[in-house]
């Protein structure tokens, strides 16, 4: 076992990991960070994916010595007291879920996506999403939801937390974008 230190969505973070281990056996196994899912575990369907120093990355596929002293951001850290950050209100609201499953990893994508870039073409947002994989909603609904999520980032430059409107149906959507469900977690 050797000791890391890292960020873990803005807070300093020290882990005892094993050589081989990857980051998300790391932020699901020993952080308790279950938002961040384990689909295929071997690069193929996206739904491990965080920000690792502000680019996404699939985090089956990252090793945990990677990552010290960088900056790991996951699905709970975009949330904050003041409710859902933009990107996940978006996703609620333009009804880019269904079950959940492939959520975080999507909605990782898209937000490594508009750090980058404010206003982002179709094409491009495809182009982003293109490694993460959705078995229930046909795509149409997701990309929708970026879309609705770049036009508020383009609304508020500091692209502050919106606070959410939590009517009762949106309340299983909102634990489905945000992982408070815990869905899969083992
Ligand atoms: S679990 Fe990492 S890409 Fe599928
Ligand atoms: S919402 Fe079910 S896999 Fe995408």
């Amino acid at each position: 076992m050797e000791q890391i230190s890292l960020s873990v969505n803005g807070r300093s973070t020290a882990v005892e990991i094993e050589p081989n281990e990857s980051l998300n056996h790391v932020l699901r196994e020993r952080l308790g960070l279950t938002g961040t899912k384990r689909g295929c575990d071997t690069g193929g369907c996206g739904s491990c994916t965080v920000l690792l120093d502000g680019k996404a990355v699939y985090s089956c596929m990252t090793y945990a010595m990677q990552v010290a002293g960088r900056d790991v951001l996951t699905i709970e850290g975009l949330q904050d007291e003041a409710g859902l950050a933009p990107i996940q209100r978006a996703f609620v609201e333009k009804g880019g879920l269904q079950c959940g499953f492939c959520t975080p990893g999507f909605v990782m994508s898209a937000y490594a996506l508009l750090l980058s870039k404010s206003n982002p073409s179709e094409g491009e947002i495809k182009d982003a999403l293109a490694g993460n994989i959705c078995r229930c909603t046909g795509y149409v609904k997701i990309i929708e939801s970026v879309k609705a999520a770049a036009e508020l980032r383009r609304e508020d430059s500091r692209w502050t937390r919106a606070i959410e409107h939590r009517s009762s149906t949106a309340l299983s959507k909102i634990e489905r974008v945000t992982d408070s469900a815990k869905l899969g977690a083992p």
